[in-house]
């Protein structure tokens, strides 16, 4: 779908992302990329445009956006700044798991206050030696007599690390069944045995707080067991990752158009052999299959985000799909846009080289790219035998 195309509530969305973007990120983020530190100015922004309803159902508080609405957001929101489109879109990614598998008290202890920014939260899957294969996770979470259970083990790449309130932290209560051992937990900030670790010094993304977090005989309730149950964690992981995925996509998107407006901008300024750079047909053609592929990627990210809206069949390959092809993008038009600006794209004087290290990361988390295709290869060989 290309953009004329977006409906009103649709294009709303747009509005209001851009205005706070626009106020209240991009003056900011080359400071931000400096320092390292944390946007509460921003997050303050994002509420007072009501961003963080956007995908929260409307039972809950939520304007019930869904995935699409989610997307366009965290596509202006990049523009201005990837570091702080992935730091509001991380707490997509922490509340789906309660969306999708929450019991109703915990969908009404936990949902309406992060849609209205009160409460941060992020997800917790990933450990030092288990990234891809997610299902190997080795922190383990033991049940007490009395219900409850002790989480002990640590985790990696916690994205919004010392900022979220809560934590989706996903631990085996069953190794023995493997990834079917997994369960999730929800554990606040504060919790005794919980403590958050190492800040990660990141190539991009600067302003994002990336932790390690340590559970060291953390006892949880049993009502911090998400929807109860125990053993459904990895699907729940598995789904959220679907829903999620193209909100990478998405910030990947927002760079990537984020960067070509800023080399069109400076190859339209800059002369050079007597006339502006942009005149030449070579930088044309490199600006022209720059803004193609950007807008290949928009349909495939707005169509994959409607696919897990509605619910289609076989949704994960769209949602992979789209995370694998706007992220490629990403890296390949902030890589050209640095180009077209020479030496100065090299240099921090000017914004544009930023966009090419922030890009970097999402051809990495919320599963490789690689991972991204295994997922794609699967589904498609499975489509294949019937
Ligand atoms: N939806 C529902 N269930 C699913 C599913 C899906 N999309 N994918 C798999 N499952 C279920 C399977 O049906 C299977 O269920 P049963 O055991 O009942 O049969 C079970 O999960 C295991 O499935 P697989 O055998 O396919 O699992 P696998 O071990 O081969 O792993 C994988 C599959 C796709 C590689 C998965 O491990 C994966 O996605 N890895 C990447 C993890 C990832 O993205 N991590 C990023 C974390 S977030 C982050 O980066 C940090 C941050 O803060 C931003």
């Amino acid at each position: 779908m290309i953009r004329e195309l977006l409906t009103e509530e649709n294009r709303e969305w747009v509005a209001r992302a851009r205005e706070c973007a626009a106020k209240f990120v991009a003056p900011h983020a080359a400071e931000w990329d400096r320092t390292a530190e944390y946007p509460w100015s921003a997050i303050e922004g994002a509420k007072k445009y009501d961003l963080f309803r956007v995908w929260i159902p409307k039972e809950y508080g939520g304007a019930g956006g869904g995935v699409l609405n989610l997307c366009l957001v965290v596509e202006e929101l990049s523009k201005a700044c990837g570091g702080f489109g992935v730091l509001y879109a991380v707490n997509s990614l922490g509340s789906f798991p309660i969306i999708l598998g929450g019991t109703d008290a915990q969908k009404e202890q936990w949902l309406p206050r992060i849609a209205a920014g009160e409460k941060l939260i992020a997800f917790g899957l990933s450990e030092k030696k288990s990234g891809s294969d997610a299902g190997s996770l080795s922190c383990r979470a033991v049940k007490q007599d009395d219900g409850s259970f002790v989480i002990d083990g640590e985790k990696k790449w916690n994205t919004n690390g010392n900022a979220a309130d809560l934590y989706t932290v996903y631990a085996s209560t069953a190794p023995d069944r493997g990834s079917r051992g997994i369960s999730a937990f929800l554990v606040e900030k504060g919790h005794p045995g919980f403590r958050i670790g190492k800040k990660e010094d990141l190539m991009g993304i600067r302003c994002v707080p990336v932790h390690e977090l340590h559970f060291e005989s953390c006892r949880v309730s049993a009502d911090q067991l998400l929807g109860a149950r125990e053993g459904g964690g990895f699907a729940n992981a598995m789904m959220t990752l679907d829903r999620a995925r193209p909100a990478v996509a998405a910030q990947a998107l927002g760079l990537a158009q984020g960067a070509l407006d800023l080399a069109i901008h400076y190859t339209r300024e800059r002369q050079q052999f007597g006339q502006s750079v942009s005149s030449f047909q070579g930088i044309q053609w490199m600006l022209a299959d720059m803004a193609t592929r950007i807008e290949a990627a928009r349909q495939l990210v707005y169509e994959a985000a409607r696919g897990v809206d509605s619910g289609v069949k076989g949704f994960s390959k769209y949602a992979a799909m789209c995370k694998v092809f706007a992220t490629d993008v990403a890296m390949e038009v902030t890589t050209n846009a640095v180009q077209l600006f020479g030496g100065y794209g090299y240099c921090k004087d000017y914004p544009i080289e930023k966009f090419m290290r922030d890009a970097k990361i999402t051809q990495i988390y919320e599963g490789t790219n690689q991972i991204q295709r295994l997922v794609i290869g699967r589904a498609i060989t499975k489509e294949a035998a019937g």
